[in-house]
């Protein structure tokens, strides 16, 4: 039995034989990627190493892996050059351009064969280690290709980075490849972030990116980023093929992509190519491409290259823009107006630079003729950089036990009302005016930027309220000021944001009339429609007098808008929650003084640069409660432009189309002068 006493040289055995057994599972776990202990072992093991070198500083050296921990927080980033300038690749999206590369490769080479290799192009952050005798000695960024920022402390607590090369060298060795990090770690990250209510990340990218800027090596530790190799520098062997420097990297400890190819012509390297375009997805982490490379190290070297990128290798860029992913559930969504529409829920996924994790299913019809099954592996698609939709379904990969799916026919909310699809409609509707989900939504539309802008009344305090009862309506927003003890027992309420709902809910009954209406959520009663019927019926009342014939005399008030708005107006509930809304102080009618006047009419306005003298909004009402149109965008058609401080591309495009540009003041001057009211 051994004493408490041990002489050190015990301890320092041990250290070693700890050292080598964590050096053999990191190996196993990050290189070979086939792990024989458990987590929970291989922490054990880290945890005694850590121990005995705290109980023996003597014996503590900076190769050893519990230096992963990270150490001491960084003051600034040193600025370091690289003894080889790091280059970036041109980027090729099509077999035309792969031939071109071909055949300048051949060109060349002057009628030498050159054979390809193909690797995974990581979506990470490129990084330059310096080895010297075996031991690693710095971590540098890419930078600007000769200069980038040291950011050894960081690197070191990266699993997958070799502290200590795993094969005798000696004197220099330079290492390059990509850190990154795994969709898992990226998903589980912001996923910790957003229930602290902190920012979350785009994409594993500038995670990583981020993360490697960290001046807390310790909280890099924690972020668990990736390395993979693929490339070396060194004098100190025959390196002769790209091929061969990989194998090298892996005898070192290093990562390599797990997929490669030796190709000879550019059917083979296509070949590779459009297989991981469909298998990228079940990577654990993001490609953006593929790199094909000169293998010869003597042919890359007979190229060179041209600016910053080398002659001898090309990336291959995949279209970001499509995903597969695992459709959990679909779900029912009510709308403000009633209409019911099912919503996948999704597996969260990345897709073009964003986590998805739901998608509109448009209408039963749509997953009907996708015949959507919940299990089952979707693709989703974005286009135009916008809401991402289901385009299809990988039948190969659907469960062999998922069920056609049909629409519930009652509303998803607490109430359960039944819901009925009209004939000739793609839609259902959920008819309940008493539905919690269409309050809440009302509730949202009413509140937001372009109607109400009730400033601390968002999505977040609508469900609070709603669930805590203190809104039913939405009148009770105007008596939220008589509830505020209960508010103040809401998680996340303290005085000072009370103070400012009070005050964003106060300012909001100055908002003029037609944004009251707006506010309303008539059906087809939009921004637009509301200020033509502010217009011509200058008040609620007349408008709740208004006929079918009187509503649809006016210009641009068509048929169904007229039906809609006689509907709403002969609701009970609609009418008394109008009178309450008036009781509360909001505005009822077109403001006075400025009665509509015709003199704009026919005039297109647009506003542009810093306006100092009135708001946008306001400027834009003058010129519609006189008859004229504000636009956004400047043509040939535009009256005037009417030019702000610092006022940009507008105002060179209205003076290239000799567009009469005219300032603020003599706007107002407009405005004013005699007879335009
Ligand atoms: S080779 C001179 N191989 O892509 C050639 N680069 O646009 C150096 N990358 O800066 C790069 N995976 O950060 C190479 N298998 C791979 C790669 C790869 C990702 C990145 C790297 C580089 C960028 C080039």
């Amino acid at each position: 039995m051994k004493s408490l006493f041990d002489p050190p040289s015990d301890a320092a055995d041990r250290i070693l034989e700890l050292r080598r057994q964590i050096l053999h599972h990191d190996r196993l776990y990050y290189v070979e990627a086939r792990p024989e202990i458990s987590d929970r072992d291989y922490d054990a093991l880290l945890d005694e190493l850590i121990r005995l070198e705290k109980e023996n500083p003597e014996l503590l050296t900076p190769d050893s892996p519990s230096q992963r921990v990270g150490g001491e927080p960084i003051g600034t980033f040193e600025t370091v050059t690289h003894s080889v300038p790091m280059l970036s690749l041109a980027n090729t999206y099509s077999r035309q351009e792969v031939e071109d590369f071909d055949r300048r490769v051949r060109q060349g080479l002057e009628g030498a064969t050159p054979s390809y290799v193909c690797e995974l192009k990581y979506d990470g952050v490129a990084m330059s280690l310096t080895y010297r005798d075996g031991l690693l000695v710095q971590a540098a960024t890419r930078g600007d290709g000769q200069t980038g920022d040291d950011v050894t402390a960081n690197v070191r607590t990266i699993h997958a980075v070799p502290l200590r090369l795993d094969h005798p060298t000696i004197g220099t060795v330079t290492v390059r490849g990509e850190v990154y990090m795994l969709n898992e770690t990226f998903l589980e990250i912001n996923r910790q972030a957003e229930a602290r209510g902190e920012k979350t990340y785009a994409n594993p990218r500038n995670l990583t990116a981020g993360t490697l800027k960290q001046k807390d090596p310790k909280a890099v530790a924690r972020r668990r980023l990736e390395f993979v190799a693929y490339w070396i520098d060194t004098q100190d062997a025959d390196l002769r093929s790209h091929s061969g420097n990989l194998e090298l990297l892996a005898t070192m400890g290093f990562p390599i992509s797990p997929a490669t190819a030796t190709c000879s012509n550019v059917d083979e390297i296509m070949v590779f190519l459009s297989e991981w375009d469909e298998r990228r997805f079940d990577l654990p982490f993001q490609i953006d491409g593929v790199v094909i490379k000169v293998d010869a190290l003597r042919q890359q070297a007979e190229l060179g290259s041209v600016a910053r990128s080398p002659r001898w290798a090309i990336a291959y860029k995949y279209e970001a823009r499509k995903a597969q992913a695992r459709l959990l559930d679909i779900t029912l969504q009510v709308g403000r107006t009633g209409v019911v529409t099912p919503v996948a829920e999704l597996q969260p996924t990345l897709l073009a630079g964003s986590t998805i994790s739901r998608a509109t299913l448009h209408n039963e019809d749509f997953v009907h003729e996708l015949d959507l099954r919940i299990g089952d592996m979707v693709v989703i698609e974005k286009g135009g950089d916008v809401i991402p939709k289901v385009s299809g379904v990988v039948a190969e990969l659907r469960p062999q036990q998922a069920q056609p799916w049909s629409m519930p026919h009652v509303c998803p909310c607490d109430r359960h009302s039944h819901i009925h699809r009209p004939d000739g409609s793609a839609q259902w509707f959920c008819n309940d005016g008493k539905c919690p989900w269409q309050l809440r939504r009302t509730l949202e539309h009413f509140a937001s930027r372009d109607a109400m802008d009730i400033d601390g009344l968002g999505e977040k305090a609508i469900e609070q309220f709603i669930e805590a009862g203190l809104l039913t309506s939405i009148a009770d927003i105007y008596r939220l000021g008589d509830r505020q003890d209960e508010i103040l027992r809401l998680e996340r309420w303290a005085p000072k944001s009370l103070q400012r709902l009070l005050d964003g809910i106060e300012e909001s009954k100055t908002r003029p009339f037609e944004r009251v209406l707006f506010a309303l959520g008539i059906r087809f009663v939009g921004e637009g429609v509301a200020k033509i019927l502010a217009r011509s019926f200058a008040s609620m009342d007349a408008l709740q007098g208004a006929t079918r014939e009187h509503l649809t005399s006016v210009n641009e008030i068509g048929h169904a808008i007229a039906e809609s708005i006689i509907a709403y107006m002969s609701e009970e509930d609609n009418r008394e929650q109008i009178s309450s809304l008036r009781r509360c102080g909001l505005q009822m009618e077109s403001a006075a003084g400025v009665v509509t006047s015709n003199e704009m009419a026919g005039m297109t306005f647009v506003f542009t640069g810093e306006l100092t003298r009135m708001t946008r909004r306001q400027a834009e009402e003058a010129v519609e409660q006189r008859g004229g149109k504000a636009s956004g965008s400047v043509s040939k058609k535009t009256s005037f432009v009417v030019a702000g401080e610092s006022a940009g591309s507008k105002l060179e495009k209205a003076r290239a189309l000799g567009v009469p540009v005219i300032s603020q003041e003599e706007f107002l001057a407009m405005i004013t002068s005699p007879g335009s009211s």
